[in-house]
């Protein structure tokens, strides 16, 4: 009875001053910086390409992100809160989606594209057969997108594999853990590559951060 009381006691106080504080800490999402100068996965991906795409692209999800927020939270009602979902949904997941893109591509001089022994290898070659069975596979799921979308290798923590999965426009991958995703919108190929979606994701293997791939895939194994 004492400690409930005390409890109750404090709710009064601590409330307002809980609201004022998650108000008041409310963060505003920015743009990260790439590891890598926009030109540094040239010929494979074009340094103008990569520019417009990170400063451009990205920068629009990330302010879109951050109007869809506030916005939310000056909803007067649930369905005013309702009907924002679609945008914190679509700017929300173009933002998690290209941070882990541009993290999972590296310059060949830092590595990219090369997938040396180890448990990513291993896990490839055990659920796919090689890894060249599993970059065809990857590629003919990705082209194979209606409209524009997402591949992905993802580790399924109900099965224990990797598996290759796709989302639609900017849905973020919910049902995986993200291991390497590819973006298949046509802002991400068509300055450099135009209609032959093939060659883009051809060529993308070579500047892949496998490095980074298989951090996230030791971590979503360890789950
Ligand atoms: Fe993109």
């Amino acid at each position: 009875m004492t400690s409930f009381t005390s409890i109750y006691t404090l709710l009064p106080r601590a409330l307002p001053a809980v609201s004022f504080s998650l108000a008041a800490s409310r963060r505003l999402h920015t743009l990260p910086q790439l590891d890598y100068p926009y030109n540094a996965l040239e010929p494979h991906i074009s340094g103008q390409i990569m520019e417009l795409h990170h400063k451009k692209h990205h920068q629009a999800y990330v302010n879109g992100l951050n109007a869809a927020e506030e916005s939310y939270a000056k909803a007067p009602s649930p369905k005013e809160q309702i009907k924002l979902q679609p945008a914190l949904k679509f700017n929300g997941g173009g933002h998690i989606n290209h941070s882990l893109f541009w993290k999972n591509l590296a310059p060949q001089s830092q590595g990219g594209g090369q997938l040396g022994p180890g448990p990513l290898k291993d896990a490839l070659v055990a659920d796919f057969g090689s890894v060249d069975a599993f970059k065809k596979k990857m590629n003919s799921v990705t082209a194979a997108i209606q409209g524009s979308g997402w591949g992905w290798l993802g580790y399924n923590p109900d099965t224990k594999k990797l598996e290759i999965v796709t989302t639609a426009n900017q849905d973020p991958l919910l049902s995986h853990v993200p291991i390497i995703g590819i973006d298949i919108w046509e802002h991400a190929f068509y300055l450099q590559y135009h209609n032959v979606k093939a060659d883009y994701l051809t060529a993308i293997w070579n500047v892949i951060n496998f490095k980074e791939a298989e951090r996230r895939y030791i971590e979503a194994a360890k789950q």
